[in-house]
């Protein structure tokens, strides 16, 4: 008797289990139609305010959620820095225009002798790219969030390979981590910036990033981070 009521007991649970699952799965579907809904309805990849940058060849292009570039603009000179990339980044994201990549393996190079090992995480994004990664930020953790991290597609300066996310062993990057720590120290010396810093979310739109850092060469890396600036300020002010 006892037997039968565990048996039932089971069948009973795993029903409960088969109809939860199946509420989970159709809540994500509904959510993601949604998504799509509102992508097309309210186009929030559109970014707001639009400048179209015709010069795309400067290393100090500034792409910003004002400063856009084309749908179909890919840098010319993409190659493979020679560093070890987490096993999650694409082929396409572990390129870099080649004067950022030579400068960056000097920069593992450089990092690793004091004892700092950095790992490579999302170089080069083409637009599409860039609108599945907002897609996903938006949809997992909202409008008003995706918007504090992830470029609108268009007005990412990962599109135009001379900025890359690095990481560390751990895979927690914040800015209590030694290696932030050292990036933030030392990227200047071979020609990055950190492009989000803390204290300057207002001027550039996005939260602070300790991992994203842009290649803009050694003589404006170390202005910038002598003088403390974001980008926006040096480029308005020389
Ligand atoms: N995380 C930076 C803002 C980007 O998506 O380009
Ligand atoms: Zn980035």
């Amino acid at each position: 008797m006892k037997r039968k009521f565990k048996v039932w007991g089971f069948i009973k649970f795993l029903l409960v289990m088969t109809v939860v699952f199946c509420c989970i799965n159709k809540f994500k579907v509904l959510y993601l139609e949604n998504f799509q809904q509102n992508t097309s309805n309210e186009n929030v990849l559109e970014p707001t305010s639009l400048n179209l940058l015709k010069n795309t060849d400067s290393d100090l292009i500034l792409v910003n959620k004002k400063n856009t570039v084309n749908e179909d603009y890919i840098p010319k000179n993409l190659v493979k820095p020679n560093i070890v990339f987490l096993n999650s980044c694409t082929k396409e994201e572990m390129q870099l225009q080649s004067k950022a990549a030579h400068a960056l393996e000097e920069l593992f190079k450089g990092a690793k002798e004091d004892g700092i090992i950095l790992l490579g995480s999302s170089g080069y994004r083409s637009y599409q790219s860039q609108v599945n990664v907002y897609q996903k930020y938006y949809n997992e953790n909202g409008k008003e969030y995706a918007e504090q991290y992830v470029a609108k597609p268009g007005t990412s300066e990962h599109q135009t390979g001379l900025a890359i996310d690095v990481t560390n062993e751990s895979r927690c990057f914040d800015k209590t981590s030694k290696e932030a720590q050292w990036l933030a120290n030392n990227a200047y010396k071979y020609g990055f910036i950190l492009r989000y810093p803390e204290e300057k979310t207002d001027i550039t739109g996005y939260n602070y990033e300790p991992w994203h850092i842009r290649y803009v060469g050694k003589r404006v890396a170390k202005k910038i981070y002598k003088n403390n600036d974001a980008l926006e300020e040096y480029l308005n002010e020389n």
